[in-house]
C-alpha cells in the first residue's frame, strides 16, 4: 500500500485544473444501462472508483474503453443482471445499478453494500422506492433480488432526502408507466446532472433543481454523449489547501456555483475570493478566523467537506464547532488529526475544535476518502514530516492529487508499498 511524505510549511502558488465530478461519473456510467448502444462519457475523472463501477458494468457485458478522459461504453450485450458483493463491498454507489436493470430487463440482483468505515449507511430508501414502483423486492443471503413486468408509475416522498435513492429512483422512473412524483428529491448537482444525462436521452423530467420530481416514463431512451461537471469536492479540498499554506491559488475549469455554502464560510474565514463562472482565485487568510459548520443537504455545507473544515479550523485563532448532520459517525479524521497537535473534542455529532498555533507532523492512518483528504492537508501545514499511511483511500477519489499539490509547490511524494 502506497503513502504519501509531506514536509509542511509550503505556502501553495499557482494554478489547478479541477477534475470531472466522481458522483456525477458513478451516477452517468449505470445509466447508460437504461438503452442500448454506444456512449461518450467525456472529463470522466481517472480514479478507482471509477475503475470499479467499470469493472462491475463490464461483468454485465459493458464494452468500455478509456481514451484519456474520455469513457467510451457500449451496452449493446448486456446479458448479465447483477451486481456481487465483490463489487459492492469495495464501493457502494455499485448499487446505482439496481434502478436502471429493474427498469430496463425487469430483473436486478445486487449485493447489499453493508457498513462503512464510519457507519452503517442503509440502503432501506433504495428498495421501498422501486417496491412503489412495482418491483418484487425480496432479499436473499444478503443480496436484493428484483423483480418487475413493467414498473408503473408512484407516488414517492422520502423521509430523508438521500443523494443515491433520489437517482436510483429516477433511473427507475424513467422507463415506468406513468408519471411518477418524487417528493423531498436530493438536489445535489449530481442528480442534477444525471436528470439532464436522462432528459438528453429522451426522459421526461420535470422540476429538475427542486425537491420535487416529476417524471412521466417513455417506452424507451437513446443512448447519448455527455461531458462530466466539475468536482465540487475536489474544488473544496483545493480551496481549503490554499487557505490553510497561506497560499493564493487559481482553479480553473470548476463551477462557483456549486460550492456557495463552502465559499461563503471561507470568506467568513478570512479568505479573498473573486470567481467567473468556471474559476475561482482565493487568497488565504492571514490568520484563519474560527467559524463554526452544520451540513447539510444542497445547497448546504457537503458533509464531503466537513473533515477538511474540521483541519482547518485545527489551526484558527480561536474555538468553533463543527456539527455533522448528515452522518453522525463521520469522525474517524478527529484521532488522527490529534496525532498531528491539533486539539479536538467529539462529543456525539459535534467536534469542538480549538485552534492550535501549529500542528506537528507524525504517521497517521488514512481511514476513509475525505478523512484522508483533511489528513493531507494537516500534513501541508503541519512542520516537519507527515506520513500519511494507506492512501488507496484517496485514490478512490481525487486524480492524481499529490501531481497537483506538487504542482502548487507542495513537498510531497507518493512512496509506493515496495519501497518500504
Ligand atoms: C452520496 C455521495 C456521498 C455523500 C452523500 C451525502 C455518491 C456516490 N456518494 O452518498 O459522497 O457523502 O451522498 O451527500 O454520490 N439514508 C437512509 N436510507 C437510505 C439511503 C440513505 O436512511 O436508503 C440516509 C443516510 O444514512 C444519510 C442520508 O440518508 O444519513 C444521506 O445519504 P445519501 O444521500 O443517500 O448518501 P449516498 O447517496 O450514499
Amino acid at each position: 500500500m502506497d503513502k504519501f511524505i509531506i514536509r509542511g510549511g509550503k505556502k501553495l502558488k499557482g494554478t489547478v485544473t479541477i477534475s470531472g465530478a466522481k458522483n456525477a461519473a458513478l451516477a452517468l456510467m449505470p445509466a447508460t444501462l437504461l438503452a442500448s448502444g454506444k456512449y461518450q462519457l467525456d472529463n470522466t475523472p481517472e480514479l478507482r472508483d471509477i475503475a470499479t463501477m467499470s469493472r462491475l458494468l463490464q461483468t454485465m457485458g459493458v464494452d468500455i474503453e478509456r481514451r484519456s478522459h474520455s469513457l467510451h461504453l457500449n451496452t449493446f450485450r448486456v446479458n448479465k443482471f447483477e451486481a456481487p458483493y465483490e463489487h459492492v463491498k469495495k464501493m457502494r454507489a455499485s448499487i446505482y445499478v439496481l434502478g436502471p436493470l429493474i427498469a430496463r430487463y425487469g430483473y436486478a440482483k445486487v449485493s447489499l453494500p453493508g457498513g462503512c468505515a464510519w457507519g452503517p449507511r442503509p440502503v432501506n430508501l433504495h428498495i421501498e422506492a422501486i417496491r412503489k414502483l412495482g418491483a418484487a423486492v425480496d432479499i436473499d443471503q444478503g443480496y436484493i433480488i428484483a423483480r418487475a413486468k413493467r414498473l408503473k408509475a408512484a407516488k414517492l416522498a422520502f423521509d430523508v432526502s438521500s443523494v443515491g435513492a433520489t437517482g436510483n429512483a429516477l433511473m427507475a422512473a424513467v422507463l415506468a408507466k406513468g408519471t411518477t412524483i418524487i417528493e423531498n428529491a436530493a438536489m445535489e448537482p449530481e442528480i442534477v446532472a444525471l436528470a439532464q444525462f436522462l432528459m438528453k436521452m429522451g426522459a421526461r423530467i420535470d422540476g429538475i433543481s427542486t425537491t420535487r420530481l416529476e417524471i412521466e416514463g417513455v417506452d424507451a431512451l437513446h443512448p447519448v454523449d455527455e461531458t462530466m461537471i466539475p468536482d465540487r469536492i475536489e474544488t473544496g479540498t483545493f480551496l481549503i489547501a490554499a487557505a490553510i499554506t497561506g497560499g493564493t491559488v487559481k482553479l480553473e475549469r470548476c463551477k462557483p456555483n456549486h460550492c456557495t455554502a463552502l465559499l461563503a464560510k471561507l470568506e467568513e474565514a478570512g479568505a479573498v475570493l473573486q470567481m467567473g463562472d468556471t474559476w475561482i482565485k482565493i487568497k488565504a487568510p492571514r490568520a484563519v478566523e474560527p467559524v463554526d459548520v452544520t451540513t447539510a443537504v444542497y445547497p448546504g455545507f457537503p458533509t464531503d467537506m466537513q473533515a477538511q473544515w474540521i483541519a482547518l479550523m485545527s489551526i484558527a485563532k480561536g474555538s468553533c464547532m463543527v456539527t455533522d448532520s448528515i452522518y453522525y459517525d463521520r469522525f474517524k479524521h478527529v484521532p488522527e488529526l490529534v496525532r498531528l497537535g491539533a486539539d479536538i473534542e467529539l462529543s456525539k455529532n459535534v467536534a469542538v475544535v480549538k485552534g492550535v498555533k501549529k500542528l506537528a507532523g507524525a504517521k497517521v492512518m488514512s481511514t476513509d476518502l475525505r478523512a484522508s483528504a483533511s489528513l493531507i492537508l494537516a500534513g501541508l501545514v503541519a512542520e516537519g514530516k507527515t506520513e500519511v499511511l494507506r492512501v488507496y483511500h484517496l485514490d478512490r477519489g481525487y486524480e492524481s492529487i499529490e501531481k497537483k499539490l506538487q504542482q502548487l509547490g507542495a513537498d510531497i511524494r507518493r512512496v509506493s508499498g515496495q519501497e518500504f
